[in-house]
């Protein structure tokens, strides 16, 4: 391959997404984490499977970011998740001491790169890895949006009995509880959900999918959801390889578009080779644009914070 794309984070979402990545011989990948064999043995066995898919992606795992030099597109999927006793400030804390120093050391190895920060709590990850790296807002590129759009899309394919491939969704908003799912935008077939599901079932899917991440945490009892984030991973590495110009939404630094400013939030972008190659701006209504100003305060409450 001529392409590389590095993981940070060899855990459920990290080796996920990069088993995906080789698997579609989208780059070679390099898999890193701290923890000692853990890295090396995923990605032997990543490269394993490659022959059984077809797949000429080299995979390395490793601990030293020279492996990572010269990467195209880094996610940074390290860090830790909230243990018994701790805070959701010293979580926030401890993340964002992870996410600056492995920011510090891709930038010194991969100037160029575009990074998709995964690491929550997202939005505020996003801003710490834009502030270190010193990289264009073109260049830094949260992933949320596209998992929570997929969850949405999940629900209306099935209160509707239809394809997946029929449903569009859009969700904006910081990723958490104040996320702001928009049916409006919602589509079947191009149709608004709101013409096709009464008002219940409409507010259901809403709900459901604002509370996505806290369904799966409760099913599975230790840790969170990893295969659909980290397909969702792979779809935005897949537009920016491709330069597919495809339109998702993603945690964003925002300029003045939608009233916001100098803060990473989630609303629709145009992926392209260049990482974000437009911001799109959507008309909302007032109910729809006062949901994502407190979504955004809720951000903006984070990284006042951690002072980023
Ligand atoms: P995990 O615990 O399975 O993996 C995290 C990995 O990071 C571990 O292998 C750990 O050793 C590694 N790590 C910790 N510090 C590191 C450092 N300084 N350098 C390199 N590696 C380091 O966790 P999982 O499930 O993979 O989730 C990863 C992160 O992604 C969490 O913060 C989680 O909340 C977040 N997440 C975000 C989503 C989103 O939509 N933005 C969706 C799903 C997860
Ligand atoms: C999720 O939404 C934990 O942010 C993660 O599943």
């Amino acid at each position: 391959m001529n392409r590389k794309v590095t993981v940070i984070g060899s855990g459920n979402v990290g080796a996920t997404a990069a088993r995906s990545i080789a698997d579609k011989e989208l780059a070679d990948v390099v898999v890193l984490d701290i923890l000692e064999g853990v890295p090396q043995g995923k990605g032997l066995d990543i490269l394993e499977a490659c022959p059984v898919e077809g797949s000429d992606a080299r995979v390395l795992g490793t601990n030293d970011y020279a492996d990572t030099a010269g990467s195209d597109v880094v996610v940074i999927t390290a860090g830790l998740a909230r243990k018994p006793g701790m805070s959701r400030d010293d979580l926030l804390r401890k993340n964002y001491e992870i996410t600056r120093g492995v920011t510090e050391q891709v930038m010194e190895h991969s100037p160029d790169c575009v990074i998709i920060p995964v690491t929550n709590p997202l939005d505020a990850m996003a801003q710490v890895v834009y502030r270190v790296s010193g990289l264009p807002r073109e260049r830094v590129i949260g992933m949320a949006g596209v998992l929570d759009s997929s969850r949405m899309r999940t629900f209306i394919a099935e209160a509707l009995d239809v394809s997946v491939e029929n449903t569009h969704a859009f969700v904006l908003g910081g990723h958490g509880d104040t996320m702001v799912p928009l049916p409006r935008y919602s589509t079947v077939a191009g149709i608004p959900i709101t013409e096709l599901l009464d008002a219940a079932a409409v507010e259901a899917i809403v709900q459901r999918t604002a509370q996505g991440g806290a369904e799966i945490v409760k099913l599975l009892g230790t840790g969170s959801a990893y295969y659909a984030p980290g397909s969702s991973v792979v779809e935005m590495v897949e537009a920016i390889l491709k330069d597919k110009k495809k339109i998702l939404p993603c945690s964003v630094f925002l300029q003045g578009e939608y009233g916001i400013r100098d803060l990473f939030v989630g609303v629709p972008v145009k992926l392209g080779a260049r990482g974000v190659e437009q911001v799109v701006e959507i008309t909302l209504a007032p109910d729809e644009a006062a949901a994502l100003r407190k979504s955004a305060d809720a951000v903006r409450e984070l990284v006042t914070t951690i002072g980023v």
